[in-house]
């Protein structure tokens, strides 16, 4: 097993990656020192898979654990679920003292996280994510939330969780399509903090592919390492965390103008990651050769690198651009490389710029 540390004083919490770690939830909970009585909020894909192994774990360490399934899917990070959680909670009568497991997928830890964070005014929560995204980037910093119909993550808080915990084994029954998606972060990582793990990555991609526990083991402490680090600086997106947003500028404008459900969120910022390389080959003096390296890597892992929109839907593209609650007074900011491993964020782009970037060679 391998621990990472985030470190935010009285506030820090550990992250365990390893295999067969579902089983050690209950022990690894008993040191956190919480009530008896507890919530696994999960959803119904995850429930069959794993929910029986998380009960067992948490009553054989003593704990009184109620199952709350949620729809899977985006559309269930609402506040109509919120509220259905909360009526749960209330039923079965947890108290101050008490707690909140998420398990699964970066949904069910950003809705259970912002129940946990609101609930009696806050009562603690521990991650186990299940889907490679949520193990490297949504289980670890503290951003929780849902959406509104007006738009992704509007409602929300920044809320630590007291402990990840990263099962391997849980990727087994993961679909390729969104093992993929979540390597469009891991590959992040490398670009934005971590030349070694861009390399790494380059070089044992088939066995990251194929699901190497060892490969991926070490390959997600980098990655959870770099998250630790980046929120340890700058917990509530002052400055640092902005980095971790490489792509996702157009990324998050992809997802919005095409519906949400056509790109997964990794396939999106995949292609924003690739344009951003462009972009920064123009304007940061990021080697040419460096952004092939970047598109190919994406490329070799089975993730779009490129889109061509009509004249119409990319001015809808720029205008999603601009609504992205990340912009402030109306300007659109970049994140853009100097070299693989350093980026700088507050970037401007000209428009005409980002149309080029995204379109095929
Ligand atoms: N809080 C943050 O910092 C942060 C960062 C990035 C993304 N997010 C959020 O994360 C969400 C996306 O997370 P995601 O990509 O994990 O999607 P997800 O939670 O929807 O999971 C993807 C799918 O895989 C299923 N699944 C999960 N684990 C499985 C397993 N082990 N085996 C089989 N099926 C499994 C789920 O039921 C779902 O159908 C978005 O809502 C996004 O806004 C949050
Ligand atoms: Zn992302």
């Amino acid at each position: 097993m391998r621990i990472v540390n985030v470190p935010l004083g009285s506030r820090s919490y550990r992250i365990l990656i390893g295999q067969g770690l579902l089983a050690r939830l209950g022990a690894e909970c008993q040191k956190l020192k919480l009530g008896s009585r507890c919530a696994v909020i999960t959803d119904t894909n995850v429930a069959p898979l794993y929910a029986k192994a998380v009960l067992r774990a948490l009553a054989q360490a003593g704990f009184e654990a109620v199952l709350i399934k949620v729809p899977a899917g985006e559309t269930a990070k609402c506040l109509k679920t919120v509220e259905a959680c909360y009526d749960q909670l209330a039923r079965h009568r947890l108290e101050r003292k008490s707690f909140v497991v998420a398990l699964g997928g970066g949904v069910v830890g950003d809705l259970a996280g912002f129940v946990a964070a609101t609930y009696l005014r806050g009562v603690a929560f521990v991650q186990v994510p299940t889907t490679l995204l949520a193990q490297v980037d949504s289980s670890v910093g503290g951003k929780v939330g849902v959406n509104l119909s007006a738009g992704k993550n509007l409602i929300g808080a920044f809320y630590q969780p007291r402990l990840v915990l990263c099962d391997l084994d849980t990727f087994n029954t993961l679909p390729a399509r969104e093992y993929r998606a979540g390597l469009a972060e891991v590959i992040k990582y490398g670009i934005i903090r971590d030349a070694a793990l861009f390399n790494r990555l380059e070089r044992d991609l088939s066995a990251v592919l194929l699901r190497e526990p060892k490969a991926l083991a070490e390959v997600i402490t980098r990655c959870c390492e770099i998250k630790a680090e980046v929120v340890g600086k700058d917990e509530t997106e002052g400055g640092l965390r902005a980095i971790l947003n490489f792509g996702h500028t157009i990324g998050h404008a992809l997802e919005n103008i095409s519906g949400y459900g056509k790109y997964l969120h990794g396939e999106a910022i995949s292609i924003g990651q690739v344009a951003a390389a462009k972009l920064s080959a123009l304007l940061t003096g990021l080697p040419v050769k460096d952004a092939a390296r970047i598109r190919a890597l994406f490329a070799r892992a089975g993730l779009p690198v490129a889109v061509k929109l009509s004249a119409s839907r990319n001015k809808k593209l720029l205008a999603a651009m601009r609504l992205d609650k990340k912009v402030t007074g109306g300007e659109i900011k970049f994140v853009l490389a100097k070299r693989i491993g350093k980026v700088v964020w507050g970037q401007a782009v000209p428009s005409d710029l980002i149309e080029e970037a995204l379109g095929l060679e």
